[in-house]
């Protein structure tokens, strides 16, 4: 049986002592995540958007590109939302192929959308010069779909910025224009897609977001006489990183989104328009750790805690100034007295995982858990510096854990050099 710990709102799937059992075999850092989590989230999500016609989750993989959680996600009932050739590669991999992929990309090269149409992906454009660069070089599907950008329309968020100042998607205008392009090339089935906010908590965004895209699939369906297939919500639904913050109620939004449904599409005989997410983050996001040692402690103008992870394991906090809480384990009781940094060891100053916490006394040895890295945490490593990424464990739903990911090693960060030609190279001493 495994054990919440409650500790100020945010809680951990496992104990000190089963960490220490576990950091025996796989030394720390490593991301943990707990299928029993992951599961029962992914059924009460499915569950709650099954009131909307058609509905499906695309899991966004970008979040979390372990195939072992994709392959529960797909046991779940969940398709695969790709942004690139590997993502695409990885769905492949664990059987998620055809229309339960979405390819969600931008700036997308010619190659990424062979792929996308040679194992029947939902291609999404991007862009309106996208059509005739997906035709040329992969041919035009029967089914297509555009991403649209509101632009001065909404406000957007922290993370993904104002709408008119972001890259992505279609103009208001160039969707019809879109549209009418495909369908002289061939495209039979249409979509409508967009993701104007990242991390967003307050629910009503997205169904004022349901909203937009409907009253545009009335419009395209007045104008064009097309009836779009399905309106793609995106991702984007934000998890509660701070204690004390509230996790998105999915009914509350199901239903509101569903209000929204029945006020636009069957009076304006768009049935049944089928509504899809393309969610990565509130999929798996609470339900990662990372687990780390703090290895030095050290007291200048501030008290720092320097750990054996890095920003190569969660770049977040260092990218976003994004809260992770941090659980000291063993050490749940005690008062937080202590003011710290926890820090990484890049030769970057904002290599820190938290700045000014109030924490319990820490010392050497002792072992921290990073919350809610399920998600844009290992994903988004890199190598900076030389350092490596860590392993991936999954803690199963009996308690025991398997390896999913391997910890890199020195040899993988020296793979694409060839020592050998080193040798043969002859550097000349140009000049000073
Ligand atoms: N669909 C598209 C087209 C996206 O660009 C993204 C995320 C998602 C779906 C999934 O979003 P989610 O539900 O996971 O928020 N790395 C950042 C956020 C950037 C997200 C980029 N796109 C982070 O660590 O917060």
């Amino acid at each position: 049986m495994l054990q919440m710990i409650k500790m100020t709102g945010k809680k951990l799937p496992f104990t000190k002592k089963q960490i220490e059992k576990i950091a025996a075999h796989y030394p720390t850092p490593f991301h943990i995540y707990d299928e029993k989590g992951i599961r029962e989230n992914a059924r009460k999500f499915k569950k709650a958007f099954s009131m909307l016609p058609g509905f499906r989750e695309y899991f966004a993989v970008k979040a979390n590109p372990n195939p072992f959680l994709i392959k529960i996600l797909k046991e779940e009932g969940f398709g695969a939302d790709c942004s690139s050739y590997p993502e695409l590669m990885l769905s492949e991999s664990v059987g998620i192929v055809g229309e339960n992929i979405m390819f969600s990309s931008n700036d997308t090269p010619a190659d990424e959308f062979v792929k996308a149409r040679q194992i029947g992906a939902i291609i999404n454009l991007d862009d309106i010069s996208h059509i005739g660069f997906l035709e040329k070089n992969a041919g035009m599907p029967e089914v297509i779909s555009f991403r649209f950008n509101p632009g001065p329309a909404r406000a957007g968020n922290a993370i993904i910025g104002d709408p008119k100042e972001a890259k992505y998607g279609f103009t208001r205008k160039q969707l019809f224009e879109g549209y009418k392009m495909c369908r002289q090339k061939g495209a039979k089935r249409f979509g409508l897609h967009t993701m104007v906010v990242s991390n967003e908590l307050n629910p009503d965004s997205f169904i004022q977001t349901a909203k937009m895209l409907f009253e545009i699939a009335v419009e395209v369906k007045e104008k064009l006489g097309i009836k779009l297939e399905f309106v793609n919500l995106g991702g984007g639904l934000g998890i509660p990183y701070r204690p004390g913050e509230k996790a998105i109620d999915y009914g509350y939004l199901a239903a509101g989104i569903m209000k929204e449904y029945r006020k636009f599409i069957p009076p304006n005989g768009l049935q049944p328009l089928k509504v899809f997410t393309e969610c990565g983050r509130i999929i798996t996001g609470p339900y990662g750790f990372l687990v780390t040692k703090a290895i030095h402690i050290k007291h200048i103008y501030k008290d720092y805690v320097g750990t054996d992870a890095s920003m190569a394991n969660l770049m977040r906090p260092g990218m976003y100034k994004a809260y992770h809480h941090i659980t000291v384990l063993g050490k749940e009781g005690r008062k937080n007295d202590r003011t710290y940094d926890v820090t990484g060891s890049l030769c970057e100053n904002n290599d820190k995982f938290a700045i000014d916490r109030r924490l319990p006394e820490i010392e050497v040895g002792d072992v921290l858990a990073i919350h809610d890295t399920g998600a844009h945490g290992h994903s988004m490593g890199f190598n900076y510096n030389g350092k490596l990424r860590s392993a991936e464990i999954l803690l199963r739903e009996d308690g025991s854990v398997v390896q999913i990911r391997r910890a890199e090693a020195v040899d993988d960060y020296f793979a694409t050099l060839d020592f050998n030609a080193l040798k043969k190279f002859r550097a000349y001493n140009r000049g000073c």
